[in-house]
């Protein structure tokens, strides 16, 4: 089918409110503000209140969009979430959105790519629109991972956030849309970044919360590696299947974990900086909700402007990785 098929048409997100610096985990861990910033970037990250779920957090970002396109929740065929910390296992946290905005025609459900969420939600939903299953699908990213990370873990603690991102896919329109894609994944690779407990293999016990099993567990220096490897290849097929090199990117908009990850797919994708969206250093890394909340902010600061093309790219757990080039 020749593309573009679908195109992402407006954007909302929602951050917590309360933010917690870097400083004020030093109190609390055996860490600094400099050890953080100097390896990862990070200097503050947004974490949620109990008002605050994902569920209600991922209605915040679904209601600007709707403002966004005058889309009513009636209108919407489909609605899908992106996340890895639902407000609860059963049903899906689509569901759980569905029922808080009234969206009463649509099917509703998640996709698990831990990081890559967005972009495989973004790839589902251009697969509905091209089979004329549905005409618009809202697609929300959203995660409270503060509430799934070990506090007592140095390691792990101080790299999380929580936040929501959103937009809608419909069919394309004068050209503007989804030029290629590309998802991976490697399950081989799962135990370098996992919640080993909780699931139905070790269901929830006393033990498990004792030793912390619940919790996300990383292997950060491999990851970092599996990371800055993955990136390099999704940017690479992105603009090999769209027939483009990197000059013909007007902005680079990677998965924020770190901000030395994204300096080197920038530098492998032959993209400068200076057109590279970062807000690492204000969220820190929100999982799947990061790239739909930088979308909302590169497009509201006039960063993304229409007639660009933006090049999305993530990596997380799984390992999953993936990438877009969008005609804006
Ligand atoms: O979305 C996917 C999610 N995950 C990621 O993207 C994470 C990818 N990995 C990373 O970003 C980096 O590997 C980290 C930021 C997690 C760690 O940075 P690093 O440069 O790879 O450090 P390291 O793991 O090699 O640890 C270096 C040292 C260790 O101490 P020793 O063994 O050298 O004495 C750690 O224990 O830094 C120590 N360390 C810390 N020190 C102060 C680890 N975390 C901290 C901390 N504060 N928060």
């Amino acid at each position: 089918m020749k593309r573009p098929i679908a195109e992402l048409w407006g954007t909302g997100r929602y951050t917590p409110k309360r933010v917690m610096t870097n400083d004020e985990f030093s109190k609390i861990l055996d860490t600094s503000d400099q050890w953080i910033r100097e390896r990862t970037g990070i200097r503050e990250r947004r974490v949620a209140g109990p008002d605050e779920s994902n569920a209600c957090m991922a209605k915040a970002a679904a209601e600007q969009v709707l403002q966004d396109t005058g889309i009513t929740p009636l209108d919407l065929d489909a609605l899908v979430v992106a996340t890895c910390s639902p407000d609860r296992l059963l049903p899906s946290q689509a569901c759980d959105l569905q029922a808080l905005i009234g969206a009463k025609h649509a099917a509703a459900f998640d996709v698990q790519a831990a990081c890559t969420g967005f972009l495989y939600a973004l790839n589902v939903a251009e697969g509905l629109v091209a089979s004329e299953q549905a005409e618009h699908v809202l697609v929300v990213a959203s995660e409270k991972l503060t509430s799934i990370m070990d506090w007592s873990d140095r390691t792990t603690a101080v790299l999380f956030g929580d936040g929501a991102g959103a937009t809608l896919v419909r069919k394309s329109t004068d050209g503007r849309g989804m030029l290629s894609s590309y998802m991976r994944s490697d399950g081989t690779l799962a135990e370098l970044l996992y919640r080993p407990g909780g699931g139905a293999a070790h269901p929830p016990s006393e033990e498990l919360l004792k030793d912390h099993s619940y919790y996300i567990h990383m292997a950060g220096r491999e990851v970092f590696k599996a990371a800055v490897l993955s990136m390099a290849d999704a940017c690479d097929k992105a603009l090999e299947r769209a027939g483009l090199s990197a000059g013909d990117i007007d902005l680079l908009i990677p998965h924020q974990a770190n901000i030395r990850i994204i300096e080197a797919t920038a530098k492998h994708a032959g993209v400068p900086m200076d057109k590279v969206y970062v807000n690492v250093d204000r969220y820190g890394n929100t999982s799947a909700a990061s790239v739909a909340i930088a979308l909302d902010e590169a497009v509201r600061c006039g960063r993304l402007k229409p007639g660009m093309k933006v090049m999305f790219c993530a990596f997380g757990a799984g390992f999953t990785w993936a990438s877009l080039v969008v005609q804006w």
